[in-house]
């Protein structure tokens, strides 16, 4: 047993704090998952998997697949659990060396219930479809249909009871994912079965316990009173089915996103999920989900990380754009918003030769099309990955400290960065930025008084001595290297003419720095 892991032993996937953040911890250690997710219907195929998966996705050097398991196969014939879809999903991962977040495709994905089994499809009169106001029914079980809900949750049960039995010791499966992207895309509130004269109704205990005040929904949401009434329902259905399967497999349970994008109305975005405006009330409804997680495709990536973060203490990125600017969100993200799981989409894509992009799907899904542009994505992902995951003891024992300091380029007139360290200050300068490279960032650790690392892309660094002293700051060592299982092993010394430039053009690169003052 390696130090201090014993704090973590005899646990399931979890989270807990360590250095008061809330850190993923797989088979008792802290994990950071370096993820990608697959396309949603490669993990249908076991044979699609084998011959066009793994051996893309092992390039890209993630440490987990997000990847789904679909009720439509799982139970074809109702009450009839069949988890072989799972079995290979779980048996080749474990062949490939990688994690799994699973992802429940249930009553609903995307704002439609298009991976719910045949048998619930034909049957409306017991799952009935959401109706828009002009009574035209949309490819959505309404959530207020308890029957629906209860058909999930025995499913979702069932799947957690053969997570605990097949995968319990070896932990292959570390979060689940439950749903996708939920809400009514297409109407702003489910019309049928005049569920509009509910909301002349007093709100429910739970809501009312959150406002600290009783009332209508009308009364206490006034416009937004349809908007929260779908949210609730959704948020507690989704608990419902969240607390039957915890109580037989309690890993990490979270939901994603499609995020309210400016300006849009309900139902342009699906109405009723827990979008950031809805999160807090989404936690209020629904305890059992330990994250509310954003799927990022925008391309204001931090300030979306800010608003989840202002209502949760835990990070996940369980989707996320294809393009460079996935680079720069992830070498700063990972520290500034000590994410978890970081996953950008579609990831058996990013060796491809060009960019197959959908532009009608991408339109459908409102993603803007260049964030699906994985040219120049592959290698540099890779080598991100690969960085951060042999140094992720480091990343995880700063993270919470004031000792490590993330950076990035956000605007053309951001020249770069002051890094105030123990006994020097480092001038992080910034490239332009330039058609096809990476914004400028990264981070850096400091390891020890007079020694640091720094991890970036397009940067120059330079060291001053602190404002005001009459020092200078001269070089002890300065290497260029790899943490190779969280330790360093270098490469060149670089002295002479490389001295004079600490340099990181479009590639990412690890120095070890150690200095003096004289
Ligand atoms: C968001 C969804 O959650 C994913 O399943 C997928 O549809 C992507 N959008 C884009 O393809």
């Amino acid at each position: 047993m390696n130090r201090g892991e014993e704090k973590f032993m005899n646990n399931k996937p979890h989270f807990k704090k360590v250095n008061g953040i809330s850190t993923l911890i797989v088979n008792n250690k802290p994990f950071l998952s370096l993820s990608g997710e697959l396309h949603n219907s490669s993990a249908s195929s076991k044979e699609y998997m084998e011959s066009n998966v793994w051996e893309n996705v092992n390039k890209t050097n993630v440490n987990t697949v997000v990847a789904p398991v679909y009720w439509e196969l799982v139970e074809k014939e109702e009450g009839i659990y069949d988890f072989s879809s799972l079995d290979y999903l779980i048996n080749q991962a474990r062949e490939n060396n990688k994690k799994i977040i699973l992802i429940w495709f249930g009553l609903w994905k995307n704002g439609l219930s298009t991976y719910i089994p045949k048998w619930m499809k034909k049957n409306q009169t017991d799952y009935p479809f959401v109706k828009n106001e002009k009574g035209e029914s949309l490819y959505t079980v309404t959530p207020l249909s308890s029957k629906a809900i209860e058909k999930d949750s025995l499913a979702f049960t069932e799947l957690m009871k053969y997570l605990n039995k097949e995968d319990a010791e070896d932990q292959t499966v570390i979060m689940v994912q439950v749903e996708n992207e939920v809400g009514i895309l297409g109407s702003d509130f489910d019309y049928g079965n005049e569920n509009i004269k509910l909301l002349d109704n007093e709100v429910p205990e739970e809501v009312s316990k959150y406002l600290d005040k009783t009332g209508t929904w009308e009364e206490r949401f006034n416009e937004e009173a349809k908007e929260y009434f779908m949210a609730y329902h959704y948020a507690k259905a989704i608990n419902y089915i969240v607390k039957n399967g915890k109580a037989h497999y309690d890993i990490p349970f979270f939901v994603n996103v499609w995020l309210e994008k400016y300006p849009s109305r309900p139902g342009d975005y699906p109405t009723g999920g827990p979008t950031a405006k809805m999160g807090p009330f989404w936690k209020a409804i629904a305890p059992d989900i330990d994250a509310i997680a954003p799927d990022i495709y925008v391309p204001n990536f931090n300030e979306v990380c800010e608003q989840y973060l202002s209502f949760q203490d835990v990070l996940l990125v369980p989707e996320t754009r294809q393009d460079l600017e996935t680079i720069s969100n992830l070498l700063y993200g990972l520290i500034k918003y000590n994410i978890n799981c970081f996953s950008p989409f579609g990831i058996e894509d990013f060796f491809k030769e060009e960019s197959e992009k959908d532009e009608r799907t991408l339109a459908t899904l409102a993603i803007d099309s260049d964030a699906f542009d994985y040219t120049n994505t592959g290698e540099l992902l890779s080598d991100a990955y690969k960085i951060l995951s042999q140094m992720s003891d480091y990343i995880i024992e700063y993270r919470g400290t004031d000792k490590i300091h993330p950076f990035i380029k956000e605007k053309e007139s951001d020249r770069g960065e002051l890094v105030e360290l123990e006994n020097c200050e480092v001038k992080v300068n910034f490239n332009k930025f330039r058609d096809n490279e990476v914004k400028s960032s990264g981070f850096i650790i400091e390891t020890d008084e007079n020694e640091f690392y720094v991890v970036g892309i397009n940067i120059n660094v330079e060291l001053l001595s602190p404002y005001g002293s009459d020092k200078k700051i001269g070089l002890l060592d300065f290497e260029e290297g790899e943490f190779i299982d969280n330790k360093w092993v270098r490469n060149r010394v670089l002295n002479g003419d490389e001295r004079y430039h600490i340099t990181i053009n479009n590639e990412i690169k690890v120095f070890r720095i150690e200095y003096h003052s004289y």
